[in-house]
């Protein structure tokens, strides 16, 4: 086959995706396949048609090519192209319309609500701790969890934007006591469950991309209760957001409160394949190598 893998681009993920793109790109060329290497710019649909792949391979991370933008204009183009599309990612980029979503259908969130860059300098939007997000980021960016003592992340009490700069609203949310876990979704089977154990005790950037920052246990130690409600909300989630290849669902369990405390935090319709990503090492523990993995997403594109 003849596969671009498009990468790159200009959201704050950029060195990320950079990363995933590179992996993919090894791999595929290590099957045998012809492989174009598309670092993604506003010519993006000039290189694509004059590539003319078989298949494009979305290594994207963050905006626009993980919230519905570059799949759009690939599904314009008549172009066949890996995970999810669309509409997909358009609500699956978005925490609060995520939300909107899947809440309905009783998967379980964390409550919370959007609040405006300016009130956060004025007041706590909810009690303590609570945690603040862009809606549409990945990788952690922009991630502050405020606590009773202070706050993780970008100091609120400084009063500048810092890096929220670029969102004029963030997502605010009860902070979830306990611990992180994360399950993998291929093909429409829910692989395992891994627990993220960051020496920081925060699960930022820098713990995410930063070699021996963090242990992954996986499958995590947790009780089969847990595992199994994470599979499925992984796989209900999945499913209703009509995501394709592949997905990585985030949870916090507060381990106090039984299943209770298990909340699905977001949906990653793009989620990261480098060296130290999930979707790899879970695909691994199930006996797919990244090779065969990428290779799998590919298929499940052109079927
Ligand atoms: N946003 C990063 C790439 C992830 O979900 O893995
Ligand atoms: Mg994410």
């Amino acid at each position: 086959l003849h596969v671009v893998v498009l990468m790159g681009g200009w959201s704050n993920e950029r060195p990320v995706s950079l990363m995933s793109g590179e992996g993919v790109a090894k791999a595929l060329e290590s099957k045998g396949h012809r492989v174009t290497r598309l670092d993604m710019g506003r010519d993006v649909a000039l290189k694509l048609a004059e590539a003319k792949p078989d298949v494009v391979f979305n290594a994207l991370h963050g905006a626009p090519g993980e919230d519905g933008t570059v799949q759009g204009m690939m599904d314009l183009m008549g172009l066949t192209y890996t995970h999810s599309g669309l509409a997909t990612s358009v609500i699956a980029i978005d925490k609060e319309l995520t939300k909107q979503a899947l809440v309905p259908h009783g998967i379980p969130m964390p409550g919370g609500r959007i609040v405006a860059c300016e009130e956060i300098f004025e007041r706590d939007p909810l009690p303590r701790p609570y945690v603040l997000k862009p809606v549409n980021e990945g990788s952690s960016v922009g991630v502050a969890i405020v606590t009773a003592e202070g706050n993780y992340g970008n100091p609120i009490a400084r009063g500048a934007k810092g890096p929220w700069q670029d969102f004029d609203h963030l997502l605010a949310e009860p902070f979830i006591r306990g611990r992180e876990l994360t399950t993998v979704v291929i093909a429409d089977r829910a692989l395992l469950v891994t627990e993220l154990k960051p020496k920081s005790g925060f699960y930022d950037f820098d713990a995410k991309y930063t070699e021996g920052m963090t242990e992954h246990v996986c499958p995590a130690e947790i009780p089969d209760e847990i595992t199994q409600a994470c599979k499925d909300i992984a796989l209900r989630a999945h499913k209703l957001l009509g995501c394709k290849g592949t997905s990585r669902s985030d949870f916090r369990w507060d381990d106090e409160q039984g299943v209770e405390g298990l909340f699905l935090l977001e949906v990653n319709t793009q989620p990261g394949m480098t060296p130290l990503s999930l979707v790899p090492e879970q695909a691994k523990a199930c006996g797919m190598d990244y090779p065969d993995l990428v290779e799998a997403i590919i298929a499940e594109a052109l079927a």
